[in-house]
């Protein structure tokens, strides 16, 4: 995780982000504090990054990369606002003794990127190139589906699908038709997030494996996810949201 030292809103890369509206610093840093607190009483150690000054959205620790194991990636940013996230991360990454390289085409790391089972689901049409998917296929030996993201309001694979372990929970109108088949028939027993959901970036969680952490917004997925077997904790990131962020966003998970 990275703790939003610098985190404002002074450029608009995403349907979320307005220039115009005030973020409260000290209030995401305690929103950001709480998350990272749940993790930690949760059993889940917590490694966190420097930000660096003048990259406001480096909070956003899920776009560093995908590691997986002692195999890591690092991104390469669609957006030069963010561009000088990249190597941060790689170095970050390297001096943590993982064996990283940084990915040749446009790779938002796991905003895009979704470790479900042993397959990853990949997602385009905003960010991540297509071809970083066959990348990140060839560089963990995995098999990665690709899927098109068609709504700018969930531009990232982790605004609109999370993964619960063997299946997931997922948002079908943030996919073209054709990726939405798909996902049905590869999960039947998926969990389909409503409208309302959705555009609280519920699906935007972190599970696991038996709690799913995830904003205290999505109060309707929250109950599905609970029919389903699973504990959903909530944790208020209103002020994050502001950038088009929630609990996923803030978190780089480290896949074994
Ligand atoms: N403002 C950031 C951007 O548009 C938010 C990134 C959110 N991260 C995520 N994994 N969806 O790039």
């Amino acid at each position: 995780m990275c703790r939003p030292d610098h985190f404002e809103v002074s450029y608009a890369i995403n349907p979320w982000m307005d220039t115009a509206t005030p973020v409260d610093r000290d209030l995401a840093l305690a929103q950001w504090d709480t998350l990272r607190a749940t993790f930690e009483r949760s059993g889940h150690a917590v490694d966190v990054i420097d930000g660096i000054a003048g990259l406001p959205d480096m909070v956003f620790a899920a776009n560093g990369g995908l590691v997986i194991g002692h195999r890591a990636v690092s991104a390469r940013f669609a957006n030069r606002e963010r561009a000088a996230e990249g190597p941060a991360y790689h170095r970050w990454f390297a001096a943590q003794g993982l064996d990283v390289v940084a990915a040749t085409e446009v790779n938002e790391g796991e905003g895009d990127f979704a470790v479900v089972g042993s397959r990853i689901l990949a997602g385009t049409g905003f960010r991540t190139a297509r071809a970083a998917h066959r990348e990140v296929a060839d560089r963990f030996g995995r098999p990665v589906i690709s899927l098109r993201l068609v709504d700018p309001r969930y531009y990232h694979l982790d605004t609109a699908l999370m993964s619960l372990g063997d299946t997931i929970a997922y948002y079908p109108p943030a996919f073209t038709p054709h990726s939405a088949a798909l996902l049905a028939r590869l999960y039947p027993d998926a969990i389909v997030a409503t409208d309302a959901d959705a555009a609280v970036f519920g699906l935007n969680g972190v599970c696991d494996g038996r709690r799913v952490f995830l904003t205290d917004r999505a109060t309707g997925l929250a109950q599905r996810l609970h029919d389903a077997g699973f504990e959903p904790v909530g944790i208020d990131l209103s002020e994050l949201l502001k950038a088009g962020g929630s609990v996923k966003c803030c978190t780089l998970e480290r896949h074994r």
